[in-house]
């Protein structure tokens, strides 16, 4: 069964990025000349996704907006003659993507935003993608997985290695190696203490789940953070079903960090086709 729909869980109220967030989603934050969400709902159409399931809140309109029709902006581009422009506008939302809405009126926690897709997703396996966490790879890593997902048919979770110190920002898997890549997972543990945690490998925001989460989510107490956690979610799943953990082959930004972000967009911009080899000069000359 191919994965088709996936979950974006863009409720979340971007308060480390105030008060560049004050007023629009931190989702819509640009880097280089994208915002945030749409390098995350690119990497699932990449992967063969074509139901993409927002899990919005108050404020989230703008991203409703992206993925619409721009009529006028269109109509405006293809008066005056510019192609190019318009061929950019209309690559946001291609026509064999939906796009649905569901709106989670409290945060109570990740678990509890994919719990709100759960009508939408129904019985089939879908993916989960945290736009916070910029993913680069080649292929791109919803993709990898997907791939994985085709050879076990279970849940694949991206996992990358993590320093010691930083166990507090992950969720960490522990497990049997099954190759290079791939983990058994035996456990999972949200942000443990740095000598609880069961391994050094910290679960990146890619997800390809199966619809038996939702139960052992529902099934949880409130965790970390008084939250409802995905993380306590797949350490149910895993009693009942295997759980793997894939070491993705790419880079993963921390866009939910202002440090990450600026990686990210010097990164990214010094990549990009047209202002690359500009941007490239221009960082040769500055003092550092
Ligand atoms: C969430 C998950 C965590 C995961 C992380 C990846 O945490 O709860 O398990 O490792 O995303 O970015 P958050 O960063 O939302 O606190």
């Amino acid at each position: 069964m191919p994965i088709k729909k996936a979950i974006f869980p863009v409720a979340g109220l971007g308060t480390r990025f105030l008060p560049a967030t004050k007023a629009q989603p931190k989702e819509m934050l640009p880097v280089v000349d994208k915002p945030l969400i749409q390098y995350a709902v690119e990497e699932a159409y990449a992967a063969g996704v074509r139901e993409m399931i927002f899990v919005t809140g108050r404020h989230k309109r703008p991203i409703e907006d992206h993925f619409d029709l721009t009529y006028e902006l269109e109509v405006a581009l293809e008066q005056a003659g510019k192609e190019e422009l318009l061929a950019v506008v209309r690559s946001v939302k291609p026509d064999d993507m939906e796009c649905v809405y569901v709106r989670q009126a409290q945060a109570l926690g990740l678990g509890h935003a994919v719990l709100c897709g759960r009508r939408l997703v129904g019985q089939d396996p879908f993916a989960v993608l945290l736009a916070d966490d910029l993913m680069v790879g080649q292929p791109p890593v919803l993709a990898q997985m997907v791939e994985q997902y085709r050879e076990w048919r279970a849940s694949i979770l991206a996992v990358q290695e993590v320093p010691p110190e930083h166990t507090r920002r992950y969720g960490i898997v522990g497990g049997t190696a099954v190759n290079e890549r791939l983990l058994d997972v035996t456990h999972i543990v949200e942000k443990p203490a740095p000598q609880e945690a069961p391994s050094n490998l910290g679960v990146a925001g890619r997800y390809i789940l199966t619809a038996g989460v939702f139960d052992e989510i529902l099934r949880q107490p409130r965790g970390v953070g008084g939250e409802i956690q995905l993380t306590d979610g797949i350490a149910g799943l895993l009693r009942r079903e295997k759980v793997f953990a894939y070491r993705y082959a790419g880079k993963r930004y921390d866009c939910g960090s202002k440090e990450g972000f600026l990686q990210a967009n010097v990164e990214l911009a010094l990549e990009h086709p047209t202002l690359g080899a500009g941007f490239r000069d221009y960082l040769s000359q500055i003092k550092l």
